[in-house]
């Protein structure tokens, strides 16, 4: 863990929706059968509910970015080690996430059933994940970019939706407004546009992160350095 990796400004206009990373080994392929896992399960579950499913998923994607900064923040205490700027990085995207849960709960009303979900969700997931970051952090970041992928898709198809005119484009909330600065007048489409954006870059930074902790990527890091 010695490159300092620095977040990539993602704005609504610079994003790449269509980035995939392709696999190239057992941990990206064991990532990614977890994802396409969980995808399948969201989708039978909360189908075109994008507003509902919104929320239930950011409950969840606040979880990885705490978990790996206070794993990686116990590791350089006890290797006396520099983090390069990883426990900033992970902390502000699970305060991101966390963001986009004040939003959409502004947006949309979770059911009883959802509520309940939330629930058992974050005790399994963050346990699942708090032994996955101790077993593999590269598998455990690649992961994360994967599921920032389907982010990405899931928050274009919402936009789909809006524009078809079968989810009502309402007036953004003040917090969504205040936290991402949108401009007066601004609805649900625009804090659809910077959530997706936030998601292209978290996204890209645990691609990145899950990158460096590759063997042949940490032992080129070490000729080099
Ligand atoms: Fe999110
Ligand atoms: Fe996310």
């Amino acid at each position: 863990m010695n490159i300092l990796i620095t977040p990539v400004v993602r704005t609504p206009d610079n994003i790449d929706l269509e980035t995939h990373q392709a696999t190239r080994d057992w941990s990206d392929r064991t990532a990614l059968a977890i994802t396409r896992g969980l995808r399948f399960l969201a989708d039978t579950f909360f189908a075109k509910r994008y507003g509902n499913r919104a929320i239930v998923l950011e409950t969840v994607a606040a979880v990885p970015g705490l978990v790996g900064a206070a794993l990686v923040h116990l590791r350089c205490l006890r290797w006396m080690r520099d983090d390069a700027g990883w426990i900033r990085t992970l902390m502000e995207e699970a305060e991101n996430e966390r963001m986009h849960l004040m939003a959409f709960i502004e947006i949309a009303r979770p059911n009883w059933l959802e509520r309940a979900l939330v629930l058992v969700a974050q005790a399994a997931f963050f346990t699942f994940f708090l032994l996955l970051y101790v077993f593999s952090a590269r598998t455990a970041h690649r992961l994360v970019g994967y599921f920032e992928e389907q982010a990405v898709i899931s928050y274009t198809q919402y936009l789909a939706e809006i524009d078809a005119g079968r989810v009502d484009n309402v007036p953004a909330p003040r917090i969504a407004m205040e936290y991402w600065r949108l401009p007066l007048g601004a609805r649900l489409r625009e804090v659809i546009v910077a959530v997706r954006a936030d998601e292209a870059g978290h996204r890209d930074v645990n691609h990145g992160f899950a990158d460096t902790l590759r063997p042949a990527e940490r032992l080129r890091q070490q000729r080099i350095g």
